[in-house]
């Protein structure tokens, strides 16, 4: 028989598991594979890590390095040290990282340095924006590694004009779709019950009803981290709720940052804005499905809701994902335009789209089968 092949596939963050559980799902249909899965634990509440794992039905990962949080520098040094003793010992052929978090670029780093073959998946997207921790590690991973698996044909051109090869990149389609499509029955099923931070519980169907909510997740460090524009923020979170209820579930960075800056009365004093703690996947994309509109922050909820056709309301300067503007249903907006873009969507003007090529489901398949091509050479 011949030799396996030998690949770690990493995971640090929240967005980090829809993209790699496709993927370990189908080499386990392929037995040339022998995939282990090392989770950094850069995410370590139960809400924003174990529950994704156990609704995808994934088994614990085979790795903890259990870095948790720290100053940008302290949490990648921390993953760097703790994954190259891990690249060591597997002594791996290749090593998969996804995305654009700080695990994904200390990843790469660690590997690329100990001559493992390095491997990201949805390289070339690029905000253009250095004030994005994600953009740098964005630039620092695709510099290093070897092999690029890309989710649009915009990120292809990025990175042939930043020098690759282009018989190093490949566009087999979007991994966050084939979890969506994998999970969009099952979500059917979960409980749509939650409490909100207040203590309320409020329930779908009796406290806001399908078609008739608004979505919202925040987190990004220029939205929520300083005082002025967060509360930019809360005041028109209050305004809308007005309109129409707002299910927002909340991250902990958030959370944390509305409660040092006294904002959670200004917050209760609206009933229909209802902020919950950090949810599971599958209530997320029910939330989403069912919703009138998104209004966020987030890289892949444009994605996600591009694919499901419903308005997004982007609060951010520029995007990495320019597809679900000029193909899909996502606007970038600035926080004084919400009202008005709300306005739109409540009169049924909101953005509609079409769905990207390869936004199909079938891209674990398609990158498996290139992976088991590249790693036998
Ligand atoms: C990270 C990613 C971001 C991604 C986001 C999704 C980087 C640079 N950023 O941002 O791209 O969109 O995850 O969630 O990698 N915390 C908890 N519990 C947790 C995780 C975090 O309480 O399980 C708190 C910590 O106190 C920490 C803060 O949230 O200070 C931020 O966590 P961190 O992982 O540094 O960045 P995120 O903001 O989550």
């Amino acid at each position: 028989m011949s030799k396996k092949i030998k690949i770690i596939l990493t995971v640090g963050a929240r967005p980090n598991f829809m993209k790699i559980v496709p993927l370990l799902h189908e080499m386990k249909k392929h037995p040339e594979f022998a995939p282990v899965l090392v989770h950094t634990g850069q995410h370590y509440d139960t809400n924003m890590s174990a529950l994704f794992l156990e609704q995808f039905d994934i088994p614990e990962p085979d790795i903890n390095l259990e870095v948790g949080s720290a100053s940008h520098a302290v949490q990648t040094a921390r993953i760097m040290e703790r994954f190259e003793k891990v690249c060591i010992e597997e002594n791996p052929q290749a090593v998969l990282v996804v995305g654009d978090v700080n695990s994904t670029a200390a990843c790469t780093l660690a590997a690329a340095k100990l001559n493992i073959k390095t491997i990201h998946y949805e390289a070339g997207l690029r905000s253009g924006d250095k004030s994005m921790p994600e953009e740098i590690n964005r630039l620092v991973t695709d510099a290093i590694c070897d092999f690029f698996f890309t989710t649009l044909q915009d990120a292809n051109e990025n990175l042939i004009k930043e020098g690759h090869s282009e018989n190093k990149i490949f566009m087999c389609g979007n991994l966050m779709i084939d979890s969506l499509l994998q999970n969009l029955k099952k979500s059917n099923d979960i409980d749509m019950q939650f409490k909100t931070l207040s203590g309320r519980t409020i329930r779908l169907k009796e406290d806001f009803v399908p078609g008739e909510y608004g979505v919202m997740t925040f987190h990004h460090p220029v939205n929520v981290d300083k005082k002025e524009s967060l509360e930019e923020l809360v005041d028109i979170w209050v305004k809308v709720s007005k309109k129409i209820p707002l299910v927002f579930p909340v991250h902990p960075r958030t959370r944390k940052n509305l409660r040092a800056f006294g904002f959670e009365d200004h917050i209760r004093s609206s009933a229909r804005l209802f902020l919950i703690d950090s949810v599971g996947y599958l209530q997320f994309i029910n939330l989403m499905k069912q919703a009138k509109f998104v209004l966020t922050d987030s890289g892949g909820i444009q994605e996600e809701t591009t694919y499901l056709n419903i308005p997004c309301l982007t609060i951010r300067p520029c995007t990495e994902r320019p597809v679900t503007i000029w193909q899909g249903s996502n606007k970038l907006i600035k926080v004084h335009e919400i009202m008005t873009e709300v306005q739109l969507i409540l009169m049924s003007k909101g953005k509609t789209g079409e769905v990207p090529r390869f936004w199909d489901g079938q891209s674990a398949e398609r990158i498996v089968k290139v992976l088991s091509e590249i790693l036998k050479r």
